[in-house]
């Protein structure tokens, strides 16, 4: 590891924030020519959930046709409130990308969770041939096929989010669903799904050990299917259409990405699936034009150790002496995907870190700036744009990545702490 490389690591053992750019990033097209998975993979991934558009739509009317998409929102107010927050101009326009408020599960997890659901109620229903691709897959929320789909099990690990979109797709489809909850899981988080039928197992240690015990138990079971946050591809290919429901909204708002304006995503990060997938599927399409940075909280590094030190074999934050206790439930990960780790290591831009206190008080800003509710793991996109230096042609992404089922009593106390801080900065306790 170089000196530069040293002085970071050290900083991020001593539980400061930092930003690292990846100075192994090769172009897009060298990165992508290397990977196994394709631009047609993610073609197939959208096709698919196109199938199920006639399905989703009939089992969740909240939906628009059967897309599960999230807005783009331009948030002036809150860009002029984090100038003056923290002292600096930010080049060019700022979006929110909204998957905090993505119907049925209300988080990123959705995109990922509930396309590999769907994957496997596809393949088993074909394997059965009571399904082909032409049929209209509305017919999949008849009784017998709820029938059907009761004989299987599906289980994941997680420390919520994951968790609360394949529980609640599992269960509207029939299958039965187990869910293991890391330490980190909010109650609320279990109570919902317990609510709708989901068997949820509470485990006292980390994410790590609920996915592990989670993949042990059911490979048991030959009825039972493992959902891997740590290595499935599926989950990946499901976050990565994203990237392509995004291009169709910067096109409809006019919104150019070129050479001479890039465009910066900034993508919260717990095992890393969710901003690898769509960090694959923004490089597709805008190639080098596009930025992505991952965050991660100062509690929960496990990536940026990983990319740094080059172990993302059993690499866990407890070896550096970092506790992986963060309010940012999401992100409260101890270990790097593996999958995600070799793709990042050349495709990805950099990552920053960020403290909880920070989390809080941009979750404060944005309600009182833009009136959008969010959890503080999709907070922590919104520092991104201040820790750059970009040119007024710039266009940031902060990708909010969860809030719409939280309740709003909890919501208030998050709030509400935030808000302290920022009023302890005004009179000049904090900062
Ligand atoms: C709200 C939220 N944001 C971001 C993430 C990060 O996704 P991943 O763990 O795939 O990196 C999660 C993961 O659960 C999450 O719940």
């Amino acid at each position: 590891m170089n000196e530069f490389n040293e002085k970071l690591l050290n900083q991020i053992t001593k539980l400061n924030p930092v930003v690292w750019q990846n100075k192994k990033k090769e172009t897009s097209d060298q990165a992508l020519s290397k990977l196994d998975i394709t631009y047609t993979d993610i073609i197939d991934a959208a096709e698919r959930l196109n199938r199920f558009r006639p399905l989703i739509s009939n089992l969740f009317p909240e939906t628009v046709n059967g897309i599960i998409e999230s807005p783009l929102l331009a948030i002036p107010a809150m860009k002029k409130a984090m100038e003056n927050l923290y002292q600096k101009d930010i080049g060019g326009r700022l979006y929110l990308k909204c998957d905090s408020h993505l119907k049925i599960a209300g988080s990123i997890k959705a995109r990922g969770g509930i396309y590999e659901v769907l994957k496997h109620a596809e393949t088993l229903a074909m394997a059965a041939g009571i399904l082909s691709p032409e049929d209209n897959y509305a017919k999949l929320a008849q009784p017998q096929f709820k029938d059907f789909f009761s004989r299987y099990k599906i289980a994941v690990g997680s420390t919520g989010n994951l968790g609360l979109s394949i529980g609640i797709i599992s269960s509207a489809l029939g299958f039965q669903v187990t869910v293991h909850m890391s330490a980190d899981a909010k109650e609320w988080k279990k109570k919902l799904l317990r609510s709708k039928g989901v068997t949820v197992i509470e485990y006292s240690e980390d994410y790590s050990k609920a996915v592990a015990e989670g993949r042990k138990q059911c490979a048991a079971d030959p009825d039972c299917y493992f959902i891997d946050d740590e290595n499935s591809k599926d989950l990946f290919l499901g976050y990565s259409v994203a990237a392509l429901r995004l291009l169709d909204q910067l096109n409809k708002a006019s919104i150019t990405v070129d050479d001479r304006h890039p465009l910066y995503v900034y993508l919260p990060c717990g095992v890393g699936g969710a901003p690898g997938g769509i960090t694959f599927g923004l490089k597709h399409i805008f190639k080098d034009n596009v930025n992505c940075y991952f965050v991660e909280p100062t509690h929960s590094p496990c990536m940026i150790l990983g990319l740094l030190t080059g172990k993302y074999d059993q690499l866990h934050v407890r070896e550096y002496g970092i506790d992986n206790i963060t309010e940012a439930d999401g992100l409260a990960v101890g270990s790097p995907s593996k999958l995600v780790s070799h793709i990042a290591e050349k495709l990805i831009d950099g990552i920053y870190t960020i403290s909880d206190d920070e989390l809080f008080k941009l979750l404060a800003l944005l309600n009182d700036t833009e009136g959008i509710k969010i959890e503080p793991s999709a907070a922590a996109g919104l520092l991104g744009p201040t820790l750059l230096d970009t040119s007024q042609n710039a266009t940031h992404i902060c990708w909010a990545t969860g809030g719409l089922l939280l309740p709003d009593e909890i919501y208030s106390d998050m709030y509400h702490k935030g808000k302290g801080l920022l009023n302890s900065i005004k009179t000049g306790i904090n900062r």
